[in-house]
Parts: structure tokens; sequence; C-alpha cells
């Protein structure tokens, strides 16, 4: 099994119209909710992989229990430790006449110190069931800075492997604790060295680094351009097909979830670096973040070039 962590959910609502007019009133066409945060994304995208998944996290208020809701009609396994909190909801404003997309995030709950030992406790018991654990996104107000890296220690000691994916101070502070797998993409791995700009050698170099500092795998996701792979299983570098894409928010967390997908079920690196990659693509064609097609996975697979660097 794999459970995949979201500490900061959210309902991802998007109101469709055709128009969107700044200080008028506005009417909505069609409104679509998707359970929503990082880790629900990787969730998604597994299960429709065809693995068994649980998703796990902090849940709040009356969004906390339309997020559980959703996944119930996704047949999606969750257990989340209730918070008082309301979770977020994020507002995706889509105006087809126009073609604007406006984002409204919320900035989600404060998490008290006695639910994030309870989370601490749980993500044990769901660990010790579990290949592999995902850790993904942004922390929520309240829950300790190393928070993942506190997570990591506790998968390592459940025998399960961390899969990471987030940025900024919660990504520095993990690092210590040795990840599995880390995906940062290229601005997450800019804002890391502190640089705005990094060549394709430096990009390698930086991976290398953290490749000394023990993290046995560590994926760069460069959006259009494909991947880059440093890892124990040697030097690749990845690149798909030019695609005309409709929305490659989530496409990071397709990858994640395709990446895990090839370690558990044992693939060559080659074919876990295509299958990561291939459902990255699958996602960038969908609207919804975490929404793939698994009948295009594999003609996918057959168009990304893939180069041994060493
Ligand atoms: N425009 C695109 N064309 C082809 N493939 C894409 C495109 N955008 C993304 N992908 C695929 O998805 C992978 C992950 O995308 P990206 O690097 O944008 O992740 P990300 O920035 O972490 O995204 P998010 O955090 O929103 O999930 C890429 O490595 C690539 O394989
Ligand atoms: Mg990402």
């Amino acid at each position: 099994m794999i459970t995949t962590i979201t500490l900061n959910l959210a309902l991802d609502k998007t109101y469709f119209l055709s128009n969107f007019q700044k200080g008028k009133t506005n009417r909505i066409k069609q409104v679509h909710e998707e359970p929503g945060g990082k880790g629900i994304n990787v969730a998604k995208v597994l299960q429709a992989l065809g693995y068994e998944v649980k998703v796990s996290g902090f849940s709040g208020g009356f969004n906390g229990l339309k997020v559980q809701k959703l996944l119930n009609e996704r047949s999606i396994p969750h257990r989340f430790i209730q918070i008082e909190d309301e979770s977020r909801e994020c507002l995706n404003i889509m105006a087809d006449g126009n073609g604007q997309e406006t984002e409204l995030l919320e900035q989600g709950p404060t998490v008290h110190q006695a639910k994030w030992g309870e989370l601490c406790q749980l993500v044990h018991q769901l660990a010790s069931q579990s290949e592999f654990v995902v850790l993904s996104g942004s922390l929520p107000k309240g829950v300790p800075i190393n928070a993942y890296g506190q997570l990591i220690k506790i998968i390592d000691h459940a025998k399960a492997k961390a899969i990471l994916d987030t940025s900024g101070e919660p990504f520095q502070a993990a690092l210590s604790e040795k990840p599995f797998l880390i995906k940062p993409n290229e601005p997450e791995l800019m804002n890391w060295l502190g640089k705005e700009k990094l060549s394709r050698q430096e990009m390698i170099r930086a991976a290398e680094k953290l490749l000394d500092l023990g993290i046995p795998h560590v994926c760069l996701s460069l959006g259009a351009n494909g991947a880059l792979y440093i890892g124990e299983e040697g030097q690749y570098s990845l690149t798909p097909p030019l695609l005309e894409v409709k929305n490659t928010v989530g496409s990071g967390d397709a990858m994640v979830a395709g990446l895990t997908a090839g370690f558990l079920s044992n693939l060559s690196i080659e074919q876990t670096l295509k299958l990561g990659v291939a459902c990255g693509m699958s996602n960038a064609l969908h609207l919804y973040a975490g929404c793939i097609k698994t009948s295009d996975i594999k003609s996918f697979q057959a168009e990304i070039k893939i180069e041994k660097l060493s």
C-alpha cells in the first residue's frame, strides 16, 4: 500500500463563466469540485494506475467533510486527524469568453500542537502498513517547520520509504533525514541554492550535492523540458514530445505518483522514470489536477526520449 499525506487539505472549486468582470455581479454557468492538496492529487493518480492507496493528513470543518465525501465518491480510502479550524477552499475562476483564469487561495487552518502529536502517531500506524509514504505540499500554520523531517524519521522506524515533494524551509529542514526520493522542480531547486538561474550542468551538480547528503534518488522535474534523474541508479535525461497542454498544475504530483508506482513495482529505473514523465504529461492534458488517462500512458512512454548521461 502507498499512503499519501496532505497536511494542508483543500477543497478545489472551479467556477466556469463566460466573462469574469471585476467589481461586477458575475453569474456562474457551472461549478466543479475536486478533493485537493498535493497528496490527494498523488493518490488520485496512483488509484487510476491501479495501486492500493490511502490518504491522510488534517481535515477541518465543512470543507474537510466535503473533501472526505468527494474521496468516498472516488472510492479513495482516507484517515484524517480532525481539527477545529476549517480546511481551505481554493477557488479557480475560469472565464471561457476571454480565456482568463483567476485563482483565489485561502491560507488554511492553524493546527494545534496536540493534533500534530496525533498525526505523528497515525502516520506511524499507516507507515507500518505501507511500502511507501508520500509527503507532499506546504505546511499549515502551527506545525513545526521540520514537520517532514520528523515524519521521515517515523516512516523509517516503521520500515517504509518516504518520498518528499515540498519547497522552501520545510524542504531544506527535511533533507538531513534522507528521504528515499525527492522531486524538486526548477524554482524549488533554485530556491534551495539561493540562485535565480541554473544551467543544466549546475542543476546536475546541485542534484549530486543532494545525493551526497544521502538521498538515494533525486528527480528534477523541468516542465515541458522533461526531467533529470541523478541517483544511485545513474544519471538520466528525459524529454517528452511537444504537447498541447490544458493545465499543468498537478503534473509534478502526477509524476511523483508514477515514480512511486515504478519503485513499488520494481520496474527498471528507465521504465520508472518514463512512467513518471508520462503521468506528468497526461495530467497536463486534463483540466483538473491529479487526473490522468491510463490509456495514454503506454503510448506516451514510447514517445519519451531517454538518454543515459552516466
Ligand atoms: N508542458 C508540458 N509538456 C510535456 N510534459 C510536461 C509539461 N508540463 C509538465 N510536464 C510533465 O510533468 C512533469 C512535472 O511537471 P513540472 O515540472 O511542471 O512539475 P511541478 O512544477 O512540480 O508541478 P506541480 O507542483 O504543479 O504538480 C514534467 O517533468 C514533465 O514530464
Ligand atoms: Mg510540484
